[in-house]
């Protein structure tokens, strides 16, 4: 036991029957009371755990008026056994009790605005706005804990695969992973600007070219991009590379840090991870992070309807277009005004329409039945897998409409099914991405992954002649429908590296002056290398069945990107602008939108 009499001797989550009889000194919060008259009971709270103090007339200090939840108090006392009728199984400390000597106020609290000590729902500006309370509750104490032990889990198991952690640059150039960037004024080169890094891409690259063979970093990354429940401004990745790297090494070292990260947080995964191609990913799951836990293909049955007397299907079929759909298993007992709901819910989702069909006790019955004909609606149900009992939902039009609607809709299905388990966790790699994609607002191809990923060898012939058809050496990790890493085998060749910029519509010239220093380095010997990069947030949200990576990031931004805690991003002094050469234009509000 300490002998330091000012500092705790236990936390508030230690003490157990073992310790009966001991003369203890807890500090904490004091979380709920309950004044009996004459003998106050109230819970002291710290991250740990909460211990059970009874105050008896007569001891020094704090009257039951002043012990308000939140007050932080230092408790001085013996722990004693509870009388076996006030066990309480639920906690840890819940066999004993500690009778309090004295009982010290060590600093006053304000009424919170929303109790710590109670598990309801708070509207999440109010959480944000006081997000030291809201970090108070042990829900989000869990998450923090999880995620340092991930996080020290992965390093540790970089260190043991011989990486070296090696910090890059926050204040750097722009590096172009397909966001905007956050810029920096420089003060001392007038109306020159730093970006803050969308990601160390180009200089994990520099650091394989300069023979550091095997490097990864947890850090911090910035995109200026409209935000979503799985996106932030600023959020955390492992980031990782290695010299003369395969995509099978890269897969490996992938599967054993994911492995080292779910076992970490007490889950047991196996190590072997299906793969599937982008092009399958998005006819089959209508999704290139497909969730392949409900099962639940999407079936082509266009062929079915290319003379049908139904015009939707046929038109569909005739313009190029398809008719897919997902079976139901046991979907066939949904009520009329289930399967109205869901017509309702895929036209919400930008559908035109939603056709059902099932087949109950032999007979086969289906929205479409008068316009369709019964024959190819049940060579369609079948083709699909369909049995008795099932339900079979299809819809028509162009495929990747049609692909992202049914991918939408077998996910809700799959949800209302109770078929999305948070603790099932189905990983896969989504592999041969196409190289680039037709940006039609610009008129120009764009690279789908960031235009340092290097094409597949038999496509280099397709470069100038059919980009769209020249496949990448990229990959992504889905799980559970959430891409949680991505990355590529790179271009190691000055040459193909200048290639693919022109191809992307960077001149030489404006190459020279955004990479000319990378484009200098590949120059000089570059190893062929590769890597990926985790969304280390988004794996946490995962592993802690939240659906917003707001919940796993101590003090996020809303989606807004703004700090309700600090106010940031704020104005600034006047004199500060001068400083920085920087001239505003009339003043729009306090947010300066
Ligand atoms: P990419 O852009 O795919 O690749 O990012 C890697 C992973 O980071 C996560 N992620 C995000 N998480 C939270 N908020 C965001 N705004 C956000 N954006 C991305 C995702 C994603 O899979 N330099 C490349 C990696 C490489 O090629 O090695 C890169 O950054 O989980």
């Amino acid at each position: 036991m300490s002998t330091v009499v000012n500092y705790r001797t236990h936390t508030c989550g230690q003490l157990r029957r073992e310790h009966v009889g001991q003369t203890v000194l807890l500090q904490g919060w004091v979380h709920r009371v309950r004044d009996l008259g004459g003998v106050t009971f109230f819970d002291v709270r710290d991250r740990h755990g909460l211990t059970q103090v009874v105050v008896r007339a007569g001891a020094d200090g704090a009257t039951p008026a002043k012990l308000r939840p939140e007050v932080v108090v230092a408790v001085h006392g013996q722990v004693e056994a509870r009388d076996a009728s006030a066990i309480n199984s639920k906690i840890f400390t819940g066999d004993i009790e500690v009778v309090a000597t004295g009982v010290e106020i060590l600093n006053e609290a304000k009424t919170p605005p929303f109790p710590i000590n109670e598990d309801v729902v708070v509207l999440e500006e109010t959480r944000l706005r006081y997000r030291y309370l809201d970090l108070r509750r042990p829900a989000l104490q869990h998450n923090l804990i999880l995620r340092h032990k991930v996080a020290i889990a992965a390093r540790r198991y970089f260190d043991d695969e011989g990486f070296l952690e090696i910090e890059t640059p926050i204040l750097t150039r722009s590096t172009p992973e397909g966001a905007r960037d956050y810029l920096v004024p420089s003060r001392v080169h007038r109306g020159e600007f730093f970006a803050l890094p969308q990601s160390p891409q180009i200089f994990k690259q520099i650091l394989m070219i300069a023979g550091l063979d095997r490097y990864f970093q947890i850090c911090r990354c910035f995109r200026d991009e409209d935000l979503r429940a799985d996106r932030q401004p600023e959020f955390t990745q492992i980031d990782v590379e290695v010299s003369f790297a395969t995509e099978e090494l890269i897969y490996e070292i992938v599967e054993g840090a994911i492995v080292s990260m779910w076992t970490a947080a007490g889950f047991a995964v196996s190590r072997s991870f299906e793969r599937m191609t982008y092009a399958d990913a998005m006819r089959l799951y209508g999704s290139d992070k497909p969730d392949l836990r409900p099962g639940m293909p999407i079936a082509d049955v266009s062929g079915l309807f290319a003379e049908s007397p139904f015009s939707v299907f046929r038109d569909a079929v005739a313009a190029g277009g398809v008719v897919r759909g997902v079976v139901v298993a046991g979907g066939g007992k949904y009520s009329r005004k289930e399967l109205d709901e869901l017509t309702e819910q895929a036209r919400q989702m930008g559908g035109s329409g939603l056709i059902w069909t099932r087949v109950v006790q032999g007979a086969l019955q289906s929205s479409a039945l008068k316009a369709a004909g019964e024959a190819p609606l049940r060579a369609a149900f079948e083709a699909a897998g369909g049995q008795e009992g099932d339900l079979f939902l299809m819809a028509a039009g162009p495929t990747d409409k049609t692909a992202t609607l049914l991918g939408n809709l077998r996910l809700v299905v799959a949800r209302k099914a109770g078929l999305l388990k948070a603790d099932e966790f189905r990983f896969v790699w989504v592999t041969n991405f196409p190289l680039f994609e037709w940006n039609p607002d610009d008129s120009r191809w764009d690279a789908m992954h960031h235009p340092f990923t290097s094409p597949m060898p038999d496509d280099v012939g397709f470069l100038e002649t059919e980009p769209g058809r020249v496949r990448a050496r990229a990959y992504d990790l889905a799980v559970n429908g959430s891409e949680i890493a991505g990355g590529s085998i790179r271009i190691h060749q000055p040459d193909v590296q200048r290639h693919v910029f022109r191809l992307l519509g960077i001149t030489d010239e404006q190459a020279s002056a955004r990479f000319g220093f990378f484009l200098e380095a590949l120059e000089y010997g570059t190893p062929p290398h590769g890597g990926i990069a985790f969304g280390l947030d988004r794996i946490i949200a995962i592993l802690c069945g939240e659906s917003s990576i707001r919940e796993v990031m101590a003090f996020p931004k809303t989606a807004q990107a703004v700090d309700l805690m600090s106010g940031a991003p704020s104005t600034v002094d006047d004199r500060q602008l001068r400083d920085l050469h920087i001239h505003t234009v009339a003043s729009q509000g306090p947010k300066g939108d």
